[in-house]
């Protein structure tokens, strides 16, 4: 596991930024894999320059998102699909039809079947970045997820509906299900970059990195992979006792 601790969110999407930037370069026909969210938005906009001014072809590259809610249309203005159309996919030359994001309408198991079967079918993911849950979860792997798990359905816990209330009118319209790659899914991924910013983070970082494996703390099951980059802020790596 490699730890950078960075000033502050800027810094850290820059260095996240990089590293995409880098695995497009050396491999255009790179399967990524995405993460929606707070965090990741800056790298996106960083990626969007650099495509712009010409540094990064997209034309070749496949993507993977993480995660969606069940029961949202992929149009509605809430879906993952939509914010990654608006923040990445529509500003870049990628083509869409190589974009997968879970469907979270229809018949969900098979969805989650299909999903695992496309990303084998493409040779697995060689770039994945997370983010990560105040109660340390990846992706919508919440605590008590298993290890080894690939897309599925889950319950999401009253954290992450509060924290994710943000983007809806009322917290009564955050749906309380999602599909979400598994753990086993993401650990899958050939490199694993994991952001984090703000203190609101500090405690999932602190027990992620220096906890003990467990399914209490999901993203603690990361300690397991052998190219994994950690990328915090100094509010987000405040606990640790090591730096
Ligand atoms: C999003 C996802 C989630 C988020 C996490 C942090 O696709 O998988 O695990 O990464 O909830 O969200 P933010 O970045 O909004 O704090």
């Amino acid at each position: 596991m490699k730890l950078i601790i960075t000033k502050d969110h800027e810094e850290m999407s820059q260095k996240a930024a990089e590293i995409f930037s880098n695995q497009i370069k050396s491999n255009p026909k790179s399967i990524l894999g995405l993460a929606t969210g707070g965090t990741p938005e800056r790298m996106y906009e960083l990626l969007v320059n650099l495509n712009k001014s010409g540094i990064n072809d997209w034309s070749g590259i496949t993507t993977f998102n993480l995660d969606e809610y069940i029961g949202i249309e992929a149009d509605h203005s809430v879906s993952y699909r939509t914010y990654m159309n608006e923040n990445l996919f529509s500003k870049i030359n990628i083509n869409l039809a190589n974009t997968h994001v879970p469907k979270g309408t229809g018949d969900i198991e098979l969805n989650c079947k299909k999903y695992d079967e496309a990303i084998l079918a493409k040779g697995g993911i060689d770039l994945q970045v997370l983010g990560i849950g105040e109660n340390a979860h990846i992706a919508f792997n919440e605590p008590g997820s298993p290890e080894n798990g690939g897309t599925s359905i889950v319950n999401l816990t009253e954290s992450t509906i509060q924290a994710n209330s943000r983007y809806f009118k009322s917290i009564n319209d955050v749906p309380k299900t999602a599909i979400t790659m598994g753990i086993g899914s993401i650990l899958k991924a050939r490199k694993i970059i994991l952001l984090a910013s703000g203190v609101k983070k500090a405690q999932a970082i602190k027990d992620m990195i220096e906890g003990p494996m467990t399914d209490k703390v999901p993203a603690s099951f990361l300690q397991k992979h052998n190219d994994l980059t950690i990328i915090v802020d100094q509010a987000a790596a405040s606990l640790l006792k090591r730096t």
